[in-house]
């Protein structure tokens, strides 16, 4: 396994594989734990050469959000990488990403205005700016990504459509620890407590599946009965409870056919997201 420090050299290593086989991309900021690694599996199985980006990119963080705090543990990284099969780090530093007089930005419109782009305004803008540059300086023929981030796999797989990249988007279902609680780099802000309360979330989009699989039809009802709970079982701080379609992501009142769940509630300072895609249909006839 190679670590590749510069974007010249990434995208010299990268003409030379094309062709020689498929890329694969896993784009990650670090602190790896297993559900990055189910996705460095998944692009494992789908292509022949795997590269693993770790880049913790300052652009779709807010002044006030944790950039600077980000864990970060570069050797533990390599270690686990080297053992799921990954051929490629790369791992460049800021300023060879956003070189000084840096001018140039991918804003996905619409898609990137509600759920967690309410609330991080600029999000998503980083988000999509950093992975078109990755996109240009891997070349992949597939990049993995994890439902987990369910907006973000909206306005890729959207900017990846509109600017005309070849490379496939292909998504690993969310990995959760044994309670429930979705893997995230951010967990290990949690103090016990926190973590203890945390469930919860999942706890609450296991309560929207079942009140739609019961017939229940109305979002707000559904709203009311997953915030109720987390407000009763935890001391989280709700930032939204949302259920939109799963084109536009705009916010629903009735439930019909595939609907996406999510949510984001603060513990502390840190904000934790999760979400679930509800299905009614098929079988109501
Ligand atoms: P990061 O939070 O490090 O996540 C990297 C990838 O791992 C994302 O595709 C994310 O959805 C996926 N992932 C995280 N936790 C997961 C889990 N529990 N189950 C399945 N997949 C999970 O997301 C980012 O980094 C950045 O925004 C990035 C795309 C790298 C752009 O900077």
């Amino acid at each position: 396994m190679r670590v590749v420090r510069s974007v010249a050299a990434m995208q010299r290593l990268a003409l030379n594989r094309r062709g020689k086989g498929r890329i694969g991309l896993v784009p990650t900021m670090g602190y790896l734990h297993e559900g990055h690694l189910q996705l460095v599996r998944a692009a494992r199985r789908q292509s022949d050469f795997v590269v693993v980006s770790i880049f913790v990119n300052p652009i779709q963080f807010g002044p006030k959000e944790d950039f600077r705090r980000y864990p970060r543990d570069f050797r533990r990284d390599r270690r686990l990488l080297e053992s799921a099969g990954a051929d490629v780090i790369f791992y460049p530093a800021v300023k060879d990403m956003y070189p000084e007089g840096y001018a140039t930005f991918v804003e996905v419109e619409r898609l990137s205005d509600g759920l967690c782009g309410a609330s991080r305004p600029g999000h998503f803008r980083g988000v999509a700016t950093v992975v078109a540059k990755l996109f240009n300086i891997v070349m992949p023929d597939v990049a993995v990504f994890g439902a987990k981030d369910a907006q973000q796999v909206f306005v890729i797989r959207r900017m990846a459509h509109d600017l005309g990249f070849h490379t496939r988007i292909v998504i690993v279902p969310t990995v959760r620890e044994k309670d429930g609680l979705a893997m995230s780099s951010r967990n290990v802000y949690l103090s016990q407590e926190q973590r203890a309360e945390a469930p919860v979330l999942h706890r609450s989009l296991v309560l929207a599946k079942r009140l739609v699989g019961q017939g229940e039809r109305s979002a707000a009802k559904v709203r009311a009965a997953m915030r109720g709970l987390i407000q009763r079982e935890s001391g989280g701080r709700i930032d939204y409870v949302e259920i939109t379609d799963t084109d536009e992501l705009k916010p629903v009142r009735t439930i019909e056919g595939e609907t996406l769940v999510a949510l984001a509630v603060f513990f502390g300072k840190t904000r934790l997201i999760d979400n679930i895609v509800v299905r009614t249909g098929s079988c109501e006839l």
